[in-house]
Order: C-alpha cells, then sequence, then structure tokens
C-alpha cells in the first residue's frame, strides 16, 4: 500500500470537471434525473428527513429540499461546508471527520443520496461508507446512489486513503455493498452531450424493505 504524508484537500474542479455553461446544462439534466427518479418512486410522500452522504458544496442536496422537511448534508471538506451553508441556509451542512462515521441516529433517515461518492472511495473505505448508510436508513427507506459503474475506469491512488482516486464498479458489485436493501431501479447517468466519454455512469435506486 501507498500513502501519502497528508490527504488530499477536494476543490470545486475535483467535483465537476467541467465550467460555466457546461457546469450549468450538466447540473440541470442531473438535477431533473434525481427528481424524476425519487418522484416516480415514491409518488406524493413527502418525507421527514433525508440527507446527502458526500454533498460537496450541496450542488444536488439542494433538490432534496423539494421532498423533504428536513434536509442535511454530510460532508469532509470543511470549505465546501462553509460555503453550502452560506448559500443554501435552509440546508443543515455538517462537517464530518469521514463518512463512515456520520452523527445521525440509527434508522433516521427516509431517504439517502450519494452523488459521485463512492466511487472515489478506495474499497474498505466505500464497504465501510456503505455499512454507515445502511444504519441511518429507516426500514421503508430509499438510497439513490449515482456511480462509475464502468470497472475499465479506474484511475488514481486506488489503494491510499488519503490519495485521490475513480473506482468504476459494476452495478452487482454495488448490490453487494448493500446487501440488505432491493434494487429497484437503474439507469444511465446523463450529462451534457459534449463531454467526451459516452459513459459517465449509473443511477441506482435501493429500498429497505
Ligand atoms: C465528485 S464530489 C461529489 C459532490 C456532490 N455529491 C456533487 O455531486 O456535487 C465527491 C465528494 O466526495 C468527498 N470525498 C471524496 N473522497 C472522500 C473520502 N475519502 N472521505 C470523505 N469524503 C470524500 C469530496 O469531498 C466531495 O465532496
Amino acid at each position: 500500500m501507498t500513502t501519502s504524508p497528508q490527504r488530499v484537500v477536494w476543490q470545486q474542479q475535483h467535483v465537476v470537471d467541467v465550467r460555466d455553461a457546461a457546469f450549468a446544462a450538466r447540473t440541470y439534466r442531473e438535477h431533473a434525473d434525481v427528481r424524476a427518479l425519487i418522484r416516480n418512486a415514491v409518488g406524493a410522500w413527502r418525507f421527514q428527513s433525508a440527507c446527502e452522504v458526500g454533498a460537496g458544496f450541496g450542488r444536488m442536496t439542494v433538490v432534496l429540499t423539494e421532498f423533504a422537511d428536513r434536509v442535511t448534508g454530510f460532508e469532509r471538506e470543511a470549505h465546501f461546508v462553509e460555503e453550502a451553508t452560506r448559500l443554501l441556509p435552509n440546508i443543515n451542512f455538517v462537517q464530518v471527520g469521514s463518512l463512515q462515521e456520520l452523527p445521525a441516529a440509527t434508522a433516521s433517515m427516509d431517504f439517502v443520496l450519494t452523488f459521485t461518492v463512492l466511487q472515489h472511495l478506495t474499497n474498505p473505505v466505500a464497504e465501510a461508507t456503505a455499512k454507515e448508510i445502511l444504519r441511518i436508513l429507516k426500514p421503508g427507506g430509499y438510497l439513490l446512489i449515482c456511480e462509475e459503474t464502468d470497472p475499465s475506469h479506474c484511475d488514481g491512488a486506488t489503494d491510499d486513503p488519503n490519495g485521490m482516486c475513480t473506482i468504476g464498479r459494476p452495478v452487482p458489485l454495488y448490490q453487494r455493498l448493500f446487501p440488505t436493501l432491493e434494487l429497484l431501479a437503474t439507469q444511465p447517468r446523463r450529462i451534457e452531450p459534449t463531454y467526451p466519454r459516452d459513459d459517465v455512469g449509473t443511477y441506482m435506486l435501493f429500498r429497505k424493505p
């Protein structure tokens, strides 16, 4: 195993790798798809509590406010939490030391979103984070993840928890990470058509029985 002396601090350009008009087009499409996936799954049900795990600066967390009374964004980078709190004051952004220990009660969330986060975690960290997501999800609650699923897409420091990496894990592997959840739906992630790659990941919607 290789280890970095200090961990990489994520910046905005790592969260979304395009800017300006392309950023706006991508985020519009992603909001629309997340909104439709949630609406199709739950109809008119309004959640008491929803959260995003790995919220960044709240780019996707904001959609959850359309569906839930209380929305929390858990994020490791303090500078993202500060900026998101200023921009989206109706959301409770919480800085966490890691995503493996979230300050949320067991079975307290009706809905959990994890958007392009697990793909950046090494295998042991992804496994521990998945267990933590399972812990906070209520029975009957939903988990929506959007992650790179092409196993040939693997780069960076894939065995260094302090580094930065992307690991494409196929859908069956995500089913094994969440063994007690039922996979309800999958669909390709859509982003702006000018992006140089076609396959940019998969939405996976799960329900906890
Ligand atoms: C690609 S960004 C996605 C952010 C947000 N979900 C979005 O779509 O705008 C990945 C997020 O995961 C967080 N992250 C990456 N590696 C992490 C790790 N090892 N532990 C905790 N958080 C991590 C980053 O700080 C960043 O907010």
